[in-house]
């Protein structure tokens, strides 16, 4: 009986997120028989939020689009979980795979428990610990109706044993399923596609030339998040800060949507050393990464890429996912900046890039044990 997987992506981290078991599969598939479908629900929709990403990467066209597009928080999960239900109808999956803690996330996996069909959840066991941030309701509520559960870190693992997971030994030989779930510290991937792809960066982008910059003597910034865009005090604080410490460096600055719409709205303006610019694809955002002297963020997976390139980073957030990357010194949490950072070790979190072989051997073997466990019971 092949395995049947079905991922569910829909926004950009995503699509870079699910590159790594893209190639995993495609690696065991030579020897054993995988079912493998994708679709993308259509929450980023813009050619440079999602499309790109798939032309850059040689991600295969998703098998299904749902078109969910923007909403409110409610309306746009309500969408996915009501468009995915239908494909899942009729598709069958034995897994279906999510990543990370967007509404396309929690949506997808909704539809797939409400159907009894096993989650498996990428980046599982992250915690902000403020439910403010649309993420950790995303991500709390994905955790607990997944039954693979793919950490990238020990914290990960931590946070769901406190939350009254088992730990991934005691379930080593049992099969897991709605009540009895698999917790596994695989490491992360976008570690997995980080290293090839920022070679590949060096070879392909041409973005340093194309903006005249020259290296380490820029800031990068990026700043999207909810809770950081939508309160205009807030966003009126980070705004002041980045002026504050970036004053007389330059500062690269690819601005997403949902922050071009509330700029576009009128706000206390960032200095003139801020250059914004259009959202870059992958190899371009690496590219201009690894040279920046800086990197200023809210994002989660750029603190990470930071890290493991070496580049002092500063969150713009009250607190983070990734603590691994603050007490390594590599990254300081915006409000306790105090214009240096002070690295004390080499990145070595998250991982040692398999990741994704890690989940997907993971799968078959649970797999099989269903398969063992059916032709028993016969
Ligand atoms: C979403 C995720 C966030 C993730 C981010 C990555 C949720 C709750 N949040 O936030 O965790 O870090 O993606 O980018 O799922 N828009 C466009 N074009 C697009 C996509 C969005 O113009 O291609 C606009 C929308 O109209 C909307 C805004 O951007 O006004 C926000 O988009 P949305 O997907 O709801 O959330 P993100 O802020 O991107």
């Amino acid at each position: 009986m092949p395995v049947r997987l079905l991922h569910i992506i829909g926004a950009r981290p995503q699509f870079i997120k699910y590159y790594p078991l893209q190639q995993a599969i495609r690696q065991v598939a030579q020897d054993q028989p995988i079912v493998n479908k994708v679709i993308h629900t259509g929450q980023h929709y813009d050619y440079r939020m999602s499309k790109i990403f798939f032309d850059e990467l040689g991600i295969l066209e998703p098998d299904y689009h749902l078109e969910v597009g923007s909403g409110s928080h409610g309306c746009q999960t309500a969408l996915v979980i009501q468009r995915v239900e239908e494909v899942l109808i009729n598709e069958k999956p034995n897994v279906v795979m999510v990543f990370g803690d967007t509404n396309s996330t929690l949506g997808g996996a909704l539809a797939a428990a409400k159907l009894h069909i096993p989650v498996a959840h990428v980046e599982a066991g992250l915690r902000s610990f403020n439910k403010r941030m649309p993420e950790e309701v995303n991500r709390v509520l994905t955790d607990h109706i997944s039954t693979y559960l793919f950490c990238p870190s020990e914290t990960a693992v931590a946070n769901l044993h406190r939350e009254g997971f088992s730990s991934e030994d005691a379930l080593a030989n049992e099969i897991p399923n709605i009540d009895h779930r698999l917790v596994a510290q695989v490491g992360d991937v976008m570690c997995d596609i980080l290293l090839s792809a920022s070679i590949d960066a060096e070879n392909k982008s041409r973005i340093l030339d194309e903006l005249k910059i020259e290296p380490k003597a820029y800031d990068l910034l990026t700043l999207h998040r909810a809770e950081n865009t939508d309160d205009p005090q807030r966003l009126e604080e980070i705004i002041a800060f980045v002026n504050e410490v970036t004053v007389q460096t330059p500062v690269i600055f690819p601005m997403h949507p949902r922050m071009s719409k509330i700029y576009a709205g009128g706000h206390k303006p960032f200095a003139d050393n801020v250059r914004i610019i259009e959202p870059l694809g992958y190899f371009d955002l690496l590219m201009v990464l690894k040279n920046a002297s800086r990197l200023l963020t809210d994002s989660g997976g750029m603190q990470k890429e930071a890290y493991w390139l070496r580049v002092p980073c500063i969150t713009l957030r009250d607190e983070t996912e990734w603590v691994e990357t603050v007490q390594s010194g590599w990254n300081i949490l915006y409000r306790d900046y105090r214009n240096a950072h002070h690295p004390q070790e080499e990145p070595q979190a998250y991982g040692d890039g398999h990741a994704a072989d890690k989940i997907i051997h993971s799968l078959l073997r649970a797999n099989s044990m269903i398969e063992a466990a059916l032709v028993k019971a016969e």
